[in-house]
């Protein structure tokens, strides 16, 4: 059985103007009907140069408490390695598909990483305007080379290189939003199994689509990761929900979204709170993101902090093994 890319299908619907039925959600989903269209979100933008730590933590802390979602800015990733990050990546899906799919999930496989397209179970066996990749880039351990691109040439360096002030960046974030929570600054981390923490980069490739008000990207939902730290390009697409609507989120150039997933609502016994988001497409343009999960080792169970548990706060989550959460979340069974 061939598997269909939504790339490949694309090409055909934009020289007909019309999509295959599979892709047009249900009326209460599309964008058409839910999105507030001419308002653009402002979730807060946060200067991670700010000399008083004082106030950086307060305004992280607020920011994950009432949105799960913010931007950071001078960020110290230089904007030439985020060019570069996605200019590799936009070279790999570029790339004729009989290339791509020397890396595609094989059939009856298991695991998340690989080229690929979701097979979603969804209801009404819907299906969403995207196709990506996904590869683990850290630590060394956990890392398959099999799943990255040999093409181009520059993508293992780039992507090593954008890893590594990555790093930074997140052990960063996690002792911001540990001191939030009146934490030791490594606390967090090390609930979330610390040295041994995966990060997962995922790419979306969202080819035009003649019918963005009907379509969706990716569909609603919260990430199962601690954070995930996301660079996107120019083209509008991420959402989030607040007070019953869609709203895009602004686009910053060379600003990093932060998404708090439900690993860190869960360790901090939901003092914050992960976000609901999903994406749209575009009618002319091909949106492009990069993602990186930070990800809890699969054995390493996580649940509510000890210290942030008395008995005015029982937890308010079942501690768990990673895998078992996932387990549970894509079969969606109670957690
Ligand atoms: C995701 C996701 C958002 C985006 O892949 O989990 O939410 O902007 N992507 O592409
Ligand atoms: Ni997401």
């Amino acid at each position: 059985m061939e598997i269909e890319r939504v790339q490949e299908i694309a090409t055909l619907s934009n020289i007909n103007g019309t999509i295959p039925k599979e892709f047009i959600r249900l009326e209460n989903e599309q964008p058409a009907t839910t999105t507030i269209h001419g308002v653009v979100l402002e979730v807060p933008v946060i200067d991670l140069s700010h000399p008083d730590q004082q106030s950086l933590v307060a305004s992280i802390f607020e920011a994950s408490k009432d949105w799960g979602i913010f931007q950071v800015v001078n960020h110290g990733i230089p904007n030439e390695l985020i060019s570069k990050l996605q200019k590799v990546g936009k070279e790999f899906f570029e790339l004729p598909q009989e290339e791509k799919e020397v890396i595609a999930k094989p059939i009856g496989y298991q695991g998340v990483e690989g080229y690929g397209t979701k097979l979603q179970k969804e209801v009404e066996g819907k299906k969403g305007w995207v196709d990506h990749l996904f590869h683990r880039v850290w630590p060394p351990s956990v890392i398959n080379h099999q799943f990255w691109p040999k093409n181009p040439p520059s993508y293992r360096d780039t992507n090593e290189e954008y890893t590594q002030s990555l790093i930074g960046v997140a052990n960063n974030l996690l002792g911001l939003l540990s001191k939030g929570l009146e934490l030791e600054e490594h606390e967090l981390k090390q609930g979330l199994g610390g040295e041994d923490l995966v990060y997962m980069l995922k790419i979306n490739y969202y080819p035009p689509c003649p019918c963005p008000e009907l379509a969706l990207g990716v569909v609603p939902h919260t990430d199962m990761s601690s954070i995930t730290i996301l660079v996107p390009n120019e083209v509008q697409g991420l959402q989030v929900f607040k007070d019953d609507h869609w709203y895009d989120v602004a686009y910053i150039p060379n600003a990093l979204i932060i998404h708090i997933g439900d690993q860190i609502e869960i360790l901090s016994n939901g003092k914050y709170k992960s976000v609901y988001h999903r994406t749209t497409v575009n009618k002319e343009k091909t949106r492009m993101s990069w993602p990186v999960f930070l990800e809890p080792p699969p054995e390493f169970e996580v649940g509510p902090i000890p210290k942030l548990i008395n008995e005015d706060n029982p937890p308010k989550y079942k501690t768990k093994k990673f895998k078992d959460y996932v387990y549970c979340k894509l079969n969606k069974l109670p957690q």
